[in-house]
């Protein structure tokens, strides 16, 4: 029988896991739960012999891809694939997929949210400053950027964009104003949202000289990856910009020199907040397994990400 395995290091919710579990059994294939595992090789045992996998941050290295003998498909439930090895997926003729857009609203909500967290001087009693009337600027206008921009409007935030692959038009129908270059950008506004995704062109890409044109005040906020974040950069900043604040939902490698040093300027959730709602977890859960479906079935490659 054909098996699709779910392996998540980091559980979705149980509701999830039903609507997976129903999407699977009703197409009469097998569901295989590979849930909570701590050990790389947990997984490389459990892609044996199945034909279909899906995973959140689960790594999906070349040694996971060549132990899947009979793997077919891969799916990322979420936006993000960085962590997925996509050469070993295509050299062995493995389609790996996202499902775009399904978990944006969570990480848009934690994004503001940690905003309101960080100017109320993170819930301390303590005089903070309103969102209302800042600037904010929308570094990528994807999914997530676009809810970002829309529910900062309703906090009476001004927003600013830049998307070098996005229309202007399709941006400034949003009541969003758009930026010619990333310089711009970071030097109109006191909040950045960060959107982008971690490849070799992002890496390390948010450094010093980006960042110090921020104007006074400035927060920085991370949903997207702590990997786009040049550290000796951010360092930098905080020893030589007093005013400056940055939150990042997942804690990055320098984390426990700034939180020795750098209280109620900065903060880091310490697991991946961002798509754990049980909302976002259904969405890309059962996103996933409907295109894995599809796939087996119809042969539908939508939202292939190695052609
Ligand atoms: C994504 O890329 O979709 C987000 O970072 C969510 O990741 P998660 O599924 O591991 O929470």
């Amino acid at each position: 029988m054909t098996k699709i395995l779910v392996a998540t290091e980091k559980p979705f919710a149980a509701a999830a896991v039903e609507g997976i579990k129903k999407t699977v059994t009703d197409a009469g294939y097998e569901l295989v739960l590979l849930e909570k595992y701590t050990d790389p090789n947990d997984l490389i045992k459990a892609i044996a012999d199945v034909d279909a996998l899906i995973i959140r941050s689960d790594k999906a290295t070349k040694a996971v891809i060549e132990a899947g003998k009979n793997l077919k498909i891969i799916v990322r439930a979420g936006a993000g694939f960085d962590n997925i090895d996509l050469a070993a997926a295509t050299a062995k003729g493995i389609v790996a997929m996202n499902t775009p857009g399904q978990n944006s609203n969570a990480v848009a909500e934690l994004a503001l949210g940690m905003m309101v967290y960080m100017a109320r001087g993170c819930y301390k009693g303590i005089s903070g400053s309103e969102l209302k009337n800042k600037k904010l600027g929308i570094h990528a206008y994807g999914f997530v950027g676009k809810i970002v921009a829309h529910i900062a409007k309703g906090f009476g935030m001004q927003v600013y964009a830049f998307d070098p692959f996005i229309e202007k038009s399709v941006i400034e129908k949003d009541g969003v104003k758009v930026v010619s270059s990333v310089e711009e950008l970071y030097s109109t506004c006191q909040y950045i949202s960060l959107h982008i995704p971690a490849n070799d062109k992002t890496k390390k890409s948010i450094n010093f000289d980006l960042l110090s044109k921020m104007p006074k005040g400035a927060t920085l906020v991370n949903t997207a990856r702590k990997e786009v974040i040049n550290e000796e950069s951010l360092q930098k900043m905080f020893i030589e910009r007093p005013d400056f604040k940055y939150i990042s939902d997942i804690a990055p490698d320098c984390h426990a020199d700034l939180a020795s040093k750098y209280e109620g300027k900065y903060y880091a959730t310490p697991k991946k907040q961002g798509a754990e709602t049980s909302e976002a977890n259904v969405n890309a859960g059962i996103a996933a397994a409907t295109q894995i479906v599809n796939f087996l079935k119809n042969g539908d490659k939508t939202f292939q990400v190695n052609k």
